[in-house]
């Protein structure tokens, strides 16, 4: 019984509908017997302002900018941690002791090569096809080469080997969608690489040319991988949900959150920010027509890369990436003009009376293509990289969702339409 309730009055009769609390301040009003009690159904286009689930994967605070996952700050985790680690961690709940990490290392080396008839996949596509198409469709058909998840005493099947399987494979998809669309042959995943460096050399290794690992790009990208691991209940983690609280299973649920991910206000964002960056410099830097058409209700244009649905003030993750950036670029001794403009751009935007008074900062997507693009990772590829950095994110929420017997998720609507009409036969119409 919750010691706390709200009181709703419609048409001069009281309801009482509990207050929940979570582990910190946050509070909501269950109103799960609502239409049950009232007759009537609550209207959250967008779901600004409903809790789909309770969860104990990820904390933020949007007003203080804090993120935590299992209880631990961002800030820590991005310092001290490899992806790998803090895969387990969002995914089993628990930091790794070194025996459980080097099990699961062993798992990801296990499962990183795709079955050898997945390969043809990749031929069938056009050079140009996007690799988050690709991303998509590959997960998608991966149940079909791995049906073994659904038995835990198969020795390649449950859920532990599954997440292996899943983290360790969707690096290999996406290193070679790349290989595919610049025509290079395949690199094969190394068993003596971690994920990190993995990636890398199944990205730019060829034969003529062989790949130098550096310890500077590997340590840049796993935290970059780090910062994307789950954000909690966002449109590609509750598309996840969704599809997944129908019994669909977890590779045809990630699939889906896959492409809901590639939207440009959502993962497609850092994609979408060197553009507007690119735009901006060949436009002779004219910043002001970009600020202007920003602040334009009759222009649908926005800055991509600022503002966040929860975030009100400087997203932590961005904060992370700034310093990561100028670190990379100078490690790497690297030249991008577009750093230039993007650090002249957020200091035009945080002393801009518009943006200040929206509370639109940079968010983590504002940053992270730079850093890409200086390690060679081609702007299409960015959303990919997103997806592979959330992959751990999914899994534990498509877990956690099952685990807590959630009913099928179906929102309700408000009809609009037509009242009902007299139907008409197609002779008598004109
Ligand atoms: N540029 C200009 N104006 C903006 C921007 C922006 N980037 N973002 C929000 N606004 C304005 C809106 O026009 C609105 O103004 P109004 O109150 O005068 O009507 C106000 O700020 C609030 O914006 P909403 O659209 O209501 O905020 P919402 O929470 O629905 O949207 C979103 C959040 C989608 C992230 C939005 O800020 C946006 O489109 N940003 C650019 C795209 C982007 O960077 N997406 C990546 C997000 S991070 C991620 O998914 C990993």
């Amino acid at each position: 019984m919750s010691e706390h309730i709200a009181k709703l009055i419609i048409d001069n009769i009281t309801y009482e509908l509990p207050i929940i609390k979570g582990t910190s301040d946050d509070r909501a009003i269950d109103i799960q017997q609502l239409l049950k009690k009232t007759g009537l159904i609550t209207l959250d286009s967008g779901y600004m302002n409903t809790g789909a689930c309770t969860s104990s994967i990820t904390y933020l605070d949007g007003k203080k900018g804090i993120l935590n996952y299992r209880g631990y700050p961002i800030e820590d985790l991005a310092e001290n941690c490899t992806f790998t680690e803090v895969a387990y961690l969002i995914i089993h709940g628990e930091l790794p002791t070194s025996e459980a990490m080097e099990s699961f290392k062993h798992d990801m080396v296990r499962f990183a090569l795709l079955h050898e008839d997945m390969i043809h996949f990749f031929d069938s596509y056009p050079s140009t096809a996007s690799p988050m198409s690709i991303l998509s469709t590959t997960v998608n058909a991966l149940h079909n080469y791995y049906p073994e998840m659904d038995d835990a005493d198969d020795p390649y099947g449950g859920y532990t080997a599954t997440a292996a399987r899943l983290l360790s494979k969707t690096r290999t998809i996406a290193a070679f969608s790349y290989k595919k669309s610049v025509g290079h042959p395949l690199v094969y995943p190394s068993p003596k690489l971690d994920y990190c460096s993995n990636f890398l050399n199944m990205m730019f290794d060829r034969p003529n040319l062989p790949y130098e690992i550096m310890p500077e790009v590997v340590s840049a990208l796993n935290k970059l991988l780090i910062l994307h691991a789950d954000h909690e209940q966002n449109c590609s983690t509750s598309t996840v949900r969704l599809v997944g609280s129908s019994g669909a299973n977890l590779y045809a649920s990630i699939s889906a959150g896959v492409s809901a991910l590639w939207g440009p206000m959502h993962g497609g964002a850092n994609q979408a920010v060197i553009e507007m960056l690119e735009n901006i410099y060949a436009d002779d830097k004219d910043f002001e027509k970009y600020l202007a058409k920003a602040k334009d209700k009759n222009d649908p244009y926005r800055l991509t890369g600022f503002g966040h649905r929860v975030y009100k003030t400087f997203d932590p993750r961005a904060r992370i990436i700034k310093e990561a950036c100028d670190k990379i670029f100078e490690q790497l001794n690297v030249v991008d003009p577009l750093l230039d403009i993007a650090k002249e751009l957020e200091e035009r935007v945080s002393n801009d009376e518009y943006f200040l008074k929206r509370n639109l900062y940079p968010n983590v997507d504002f940053y992270s293509g730079i850093i890409y693009r200086a390690m060679g990772i081609p702007t299409n590829m960015f959303p990919v990289m997103f997806a592979l950095g959330r992959m751990p994110g999914w899994i534990a929420q498509w877990t956690e969702m099952k685990e807590d017997r959630s009913r099928i998720g179906r929102p309700r609507q408000i009809y609009t339409g037509h009242a009902e009409r007299e139907f008409v036969a197609m002779k008598d119409r004109y």
